[in-house]
């Protein structure tokens, strides 16, 4: 079933998830820890921080750990998105993740939260803004289509 809330309501009630999350980040090297949650189609609700490894280029950002436990659920449509760090302006997320994210959405609208002492900042933003012209295959090439 579609839930009723447009997008724009759900990202106020995605931040304190994302906050959530952050707080399971495995940010050792870095120690910049990111949280993020998503919600879908349905109504539901995932959540994703960033989990970091000795081998620093295998770890992996706090927008994509939520996408691909959606994706792991059987989910394949994010309507929003909160991201938390820490900091005065909310971070914005790496190309990376704009790319992945593209796959299952194009028009998204993300808040982008930083957190300093007490103080929290929200930027409102979409995925289109934040990755304009993204890379997919014209529809007679594209291989998910194509007989
Ligand atoms: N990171 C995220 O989780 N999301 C972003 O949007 C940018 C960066 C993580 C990756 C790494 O663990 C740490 O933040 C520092 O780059």
């Amino acid at each position: 079933m579609t839930d009723p809330r447009s997008p724009e309501d759900w990202l106020t009630e995605l931040v304190p998830e994302a906050i959530a999350a952050r707080e399971k980040a495995y940010a050792p090297y870095s120690r910049f820890m990111v949280g993020a949650a998503l919600v879908t189609r349905t109504g539901k609700i995932f959540r994703g921080c960033n989990v970091e490894n000795a081998s620093y280029p295998a770890g992996i950002c706090a927008e994509r750990t939520a996408l691909v436990s959606m994706i792991a659920s059987g989910e394949r449509e994010p309507v929003a998105m909160a991201v938390v760090t820490e900091g005065e302006r909310g971070g914005s997320p790496c190309g990376i993740c704009r790319q992945m994210l593209s796959e299952f959405t194009r028009d998204m609208p993300m808040a982008l939260v930083g957190i300093s002492g007490d103080k929290q900042v929200r930027r409102d933003t979409n995925l289109s803004s934040l990755l304009p012209d993204a890379f997919d295959f014209e529809k007679s090439t594209d291989p998910r289509t194509r007989k």
